[in-house]
């Protein structure tokens, strides 16, 4: 009797090894509360670079509004490539402020969130 409990407590522990090295491996953690932590790097980042010429929420200021805007271009990828080059004179090009990444996540936030595309 004591010699099963003892073989059920050891195929349990082993179990439970495997398991936990298993979700080690497997389990990344999350931002909380968080669906698309692109979108919200992309606010933040928006807030720090953008907002002061194109309004907090993209309504608009200096630069033309954001908010259910860009229809001049036909897909995230001329946003990608705007932002990055920047208009001589009129709005900097963030190419050697911000990584490609960065770019990458503020032009995501202004399609899909601030203009709705
Ligand atoms: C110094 C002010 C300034 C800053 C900072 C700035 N912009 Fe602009 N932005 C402008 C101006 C001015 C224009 C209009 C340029 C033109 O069309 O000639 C513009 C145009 C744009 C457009 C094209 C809008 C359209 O529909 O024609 C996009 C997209 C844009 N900016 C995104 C951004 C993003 C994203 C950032 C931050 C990474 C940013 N801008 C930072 C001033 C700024």
């Amino acid at each position: 009797m004591l010699h099963r409990v003892v073989v059920v407590v050891q195929a349990v522990a082993a179990v439970a090894v495997v398991v936990t090295v298993v979700l080690l491996f497997t389990v990344q953690p999350t931002v909380a509360g968080s669906e698309a932590p692109d979108l919200e790097a992309g606010a933040g980042l928006f807030a720090a670079n953008c907002s002061g010429c194109h309004g907090p929420a993209g309504e608009g200021g200096v630069g033309p509004p954001l908010a259910g805007g860009l229809s001049r271009f036909d897909s995230i990828d001329q946003v990608v490539t705007f932002v990055s080059t920047g208009v001589p004179g009129r709005m900097p090009g963030f190419e050697t402020r911000l990584s490609p990444e960065e770019v990458n996540a503020i032009v995501e936030f202004v399609w899909s969130d601030l203009a709705g595309r």
